[in-house]
């Protein structure tokens, strides 16, 4: 058996070797881990994915892998967890000024928006898959995106899970982010956010009728929250505000909230934002993340948000 490091591997060699299309679903039962120090992955994704195994996820919930081809996605998830009912909110929906944003024609979109760039493509169709196996989970409204570590796809996943949803308009959705230290949306989508969605979390604890500003991308039938990339980059995410806010947008009619997050290892960030999420999705890098991380990263929010990895080639 030829040993591999502890990295994602490529795609599986059984659909390297046939030569065809890559198989869209392969279904995989979680395997018992032996040795859970065990960094290193003996074999392609397709027949063991040590991240399946970590020893928080009781054995008896099924898993999936999904096969995607490169560049794309291998998707393992999870059934979404019962939770104790979320407590009703009080108030009328909050009010919403929408700031009207068109993609400028003459340039190419962003490379990560993939499903404006390639919609007919492999790789949209992978996040699509990614938008239907989320979907059969129980409609997670409130889904947050991160990685154990930094710089692996998580805006990549955010943005086209968001657009894959809203597709065609057949869900309201928002995209907000709150990667405070590397803000990326109003990059991608070349816009000014009229109100810092970092500043608004912060107005809105303490005053929560506060309107909301976002901004309408009707090509896309997304809105978004985008922080301003000129914001003072130490400030921190407050987890109350988030609660407040996730919890009034929550009743603003929105099908699903996807929140384009930080990595989760070296921060609690992601804790305090998975406590007011409905589910929490890890992207993790081919040849770049390790299993190693993954497990300490589920570890850290625990299992019961965790619903899956998906893993950008
Ligand atoms: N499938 C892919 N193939 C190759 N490169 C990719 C792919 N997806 C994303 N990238 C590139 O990887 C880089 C990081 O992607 P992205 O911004 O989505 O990561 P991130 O996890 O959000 O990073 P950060 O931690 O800084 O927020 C970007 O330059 C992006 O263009
Ligand atoms: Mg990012």
């Amino acid at each position: 058996m030829t040993k591999r490091s502890g990295r994602y591997s490529e795609q599986s060699p059984a659909v390297a070797a046939s030569g065809r299309a890559p198989l869209p679903l392969v279904t995989q039962p979680i395997i018992p881990i032996e040795n859970p120090g065990e960094t290193r992955v003996d074999g392609p994704i397709a027949r063991m994915d040590p991240a399946l195994t970590v020893p928080s996820i009781p054995a008896q919930r099924p898993e999936a892998v999904l096969f995607g081809k490169a560049n794309v996605i291998a998707t393992a998830v999870a059934p979404m967890p019962s939770h104790s009912p979320r407590p009703q909110p009080s108030g009328p929906p909050p009010e919403i000024g929408l700031t009207q944003h068109q993609l400028p024609p003459d340039e190419p979109p962003d490379s990560r928006l993939v499903l404006v760039r390639e919609p007919d493509s492999e790789r949209a169709a992978a996040f699509r898959v990614l938008r239907h196996h989320l979907l059969e989970l129980g409609r997670p409204q409130v889904v947050v995106v991160s990685s154990p570590k930094a710089g692996v796809g998580k805006t990549t996943i955010a943005l086209n899970l968001a657009l894959a949803r809203a597709e065609c308009g057949r869900s309201k959705v928002l995209l907000a982010e709150t990667h405070v230290r590397r803000p990326q949306l109003a990059n991608v989508f070349r816009c000014v956010p009229p109100w810092c969605f970092a500043e608004q979390l912060a107005a809105h604890r303490h005053q929560p009728m506060l309107p909301w500003s976002l901004v309408d991308i009707p090509s896309a039938w997304l809105h978004v929250a985008p922080i301003n990339p000129r914001i003072e980059k130490t400030q921190l995410l407050d987890a109350p505000a988030f609660s407040i806010a996730m919890e009034r947008l929550r009743t603003a009619g929105y099908d699903h909230i996807v929140i384009d997050a930080p990595p989760v290892l070296g921060s609690a960030d992601v804790n305090l934002m998975a406590d007011a999420a409905d589910a929490v999705l890890f992207a993790v890098r081919a040849r770049q993340s390790t299993t190693r991380d993954l497990r300490k990263a589920i570890d850290q929010i625990g299992p019961n948000k965790v619903v899956g990895t998906v893993l950008v080639e």
